[in-house]
């Protein structure tokens, strides 16, 4: 996967491309992390699955389940981090969309191949232990895009 092929005239005539397993969860940047879950749970039902703080991130991270679908919220500790500098700059909102896949690696080389710009060239442990990656939102139309898998 991930490796173009040539016909015999020399031009690509497909390009292996990653799968996805569907999106993982969707990232929202909060200015209270308390106060917004309780917003998921009073308006959603959602369910609090994990909280943690990921100090190399500057940030505290919610994760909830409402019916089959998993929301991050994500607030800042840290002014300048990536999530504070995102806060001060745009606001609470949407963050990023994750998307699982079945080996991280091997999606970031296809990514990479395919052109993508990876804000992660390595995987990272993100949340619950997963491995996770950002793909510049400037290769996906504006959305900062993560790929995660469970190993
Ligand atoms: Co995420």
């Amino acid at each position: 996967m991930g490796s173009s092929t040539r016909c015999s005239k020399g031009a690509v005539a497909s390009i292996a491309l990653m799968e996805t397993l569907g999106i993982h969860h969707l990232g929202v940047a909060v200015d209270d992390l308390d106060e917004a879950i309780e917003t998921y749970r009073r308006l959603f039902g959602a369910e609090l699955e994990h909280r943690e703080v990921v100090p190399d991130q500057g940030v505290e991270a919610a994760s909830l389940r409402t019916g089959g679908s998993r929301v991050e919220l994500l607030a800042a500790t840290e002014a300048d981090s990536p999530v504070g500098k995102f806060l001060a700059k745009r606001g609470p909102g949407m963050h990023h969309v994750a998307y699982e896949v079945s080996d991280i690696g091997l999606s970031l080389a296809e990514l990479s191949a395919a052109g993508a710009e990876l804000v992660d060239t390595e995987p990272r442990r993100g949340l619950f232990g997963l491995q996770v990656a950002f793909v510049h939102p400037d290769s996906v139309h504006g959305v900062l895009t993560e790929v995660v898998s469970r190993v």
